[in-house]
């Protein structure tokens, strides 16, 4: 394994990697295991310079289990959804040579080496602003990167998706699609970019953090039960959102605000209103999700064409996509009337970015 360094060598790769926000969502599992979704999505990927994941990954002789620490404190990688990955990384890795610090690693080394990872996210964890997205993306990234996995960004997607199906998505910048494909084996469930981050340059996200407090419900059990037991969902995934996914197509194709605006409102609203049709409820926003939700609709109303978009995933924590920097500053003056600083009112926090790219740090 080390030609000349013995045991004591170590390697080390580090990542980058966005979360990215549905506007038409995920929701619901036809297979729990190879996680493929029961409709295909579409997410815009955010700047890593404001909400995002940062892992190492390290391998070395001189470990004895694969280990990994999230946010400072270890976390066990038993669970079958790092198993998988792990298992799919491994067994396309390639041989890696430094020459520089003497290290050699060959392609059946792989299995036997064990790895250290340390990841970290800069925004709050499992509390609705998809961290399992960001999180399982970089991981996947990273260590496909130390063990020089040659898959191309759709293949690697496959694995991160077997992570949180979410991640799939973060693997691209600009605007992507999860396609949930058919095969039973998940190997056509992979995400595809659809624009890069420089074809709607002028939009602006503003996520409003309600609450950086953990989710009661996670997003895997919690679309576990609607399956289990709404009938609004089977609608949804067969009726609406085929229809909805072509539209939101075209919308991005060709920087049609006012389409996207309506159609990411509406399908934010009816993944809550399957949230609220599932037993027992699942009640991911609160008052405050539905204060701004009230003020966005006010406001597009009142100008007669949508200004701002709104969308909520698995948590309170609003996502606000406004159509340029203007209404961006407008709507920032909106909120702070709203929910005042320092008041009873008051928003945890405001994240301001723009989509971009994957940066690999490493
Ligand atoms: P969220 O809405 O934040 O995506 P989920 O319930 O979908 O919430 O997922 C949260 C879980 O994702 C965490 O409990 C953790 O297991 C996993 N996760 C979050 N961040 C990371 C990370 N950086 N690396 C690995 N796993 C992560
Ligand atoms: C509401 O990807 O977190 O954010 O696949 O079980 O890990 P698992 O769930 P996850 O679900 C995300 C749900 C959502 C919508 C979306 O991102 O499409
Ligand atoms: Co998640």
């Amino acid at each position: 394994m080390a030609a000349e360094s013995g045991d004591k060598w170590i390697l080390t790769v580090t990542a980058q990697t966005p979360t990215n926000i549905a506007v038409i969502k995920y929701w619901g599992k036809r297979h729990e295991e190879l996680i493929l979704p029961i409709n295909d999505s579409i997410s815009v990927t955010l700047d890593p310079d404001h909400l995002c994941t940062t892992t190492s990954v390290a391998v070395s002789p001189a470990f004895t289990h694969d280990r990994m620490w999230l946010n400072g404190k270890e976390v066990s990688l038993s669970g079958d959804r790092f198993q998988n990955c792990l298992r799919e990384l491994r067994s396309r890795a390639s041989d890696v040579e430094d020459e520089k610090k003497g290290i050699k690693i060959s392609k059946k080394d792989w299995e036997k080496l064990r790895l250290h990872i340390v990841s970290f996210n800069n925004f709050p964890t499992a509390a609705g602003l998809a961290s399992s997205a960001a999180g399982l993306a970089c991981l996947v990234f990273s260590l496909a990167n130390l063990m020089n996995v040659k898959e191309d960004h759709s293949k690697l997607s496959a694995i991160a998706r077997q992570g949180s199906g979410s991640a799939c998505r973060s693997l691209f910048g600009g605007f992507a699609k999860w396609i949930m494909g058919k095969e039973e084996n998940g190997s056509d469930s992979i995400a595809v970019q659809l624009a890069d981050e420089k074809h709607w340059d002028d939009l602006v996200i503003i996520i409003a953090v309600v609450s950086s407090r953990q989710k009661e419900t996670s997003s895997t059990s919690g679309m576990r039960d609607t399956v289990e037991t709404s009938m609004l969902l089977q609608h949804r995934a067969k009726e609406v959102v085929p229809k909805r996914v072509k539209q939101m197509e075209e919308a991005i194709e060709k920087r049609d605000f006012p389409s996207f605006a309506r159609l990411a409102c509406a399908d934010s609203n009816q993944f809550h209103a399957v949230c609220l049709d599932t037993l027992p409820p699942i009640f991911y926003m609160n008052d405050t999700s539905h204060k701004i939700i009230s003020c966005v609709e006010k406001w597009n109303r009142h100008e007669g064409t949508p200004q701002v978009a709104y969308t909520f995933d698995a948590g309170p924590n609003a996502v606000l996509i406004s159509h340029n920097r203007k209404t961006a500053a407008l709507l920032l003056q909106r909120l702070l009337f709203l929910f005042p600083p320092q008041s009873d009112t008051d928003l945890d926090s405001y994240v301001i970015g723009d989509k971009t790219i994957l940066k690999d740090a490493g």
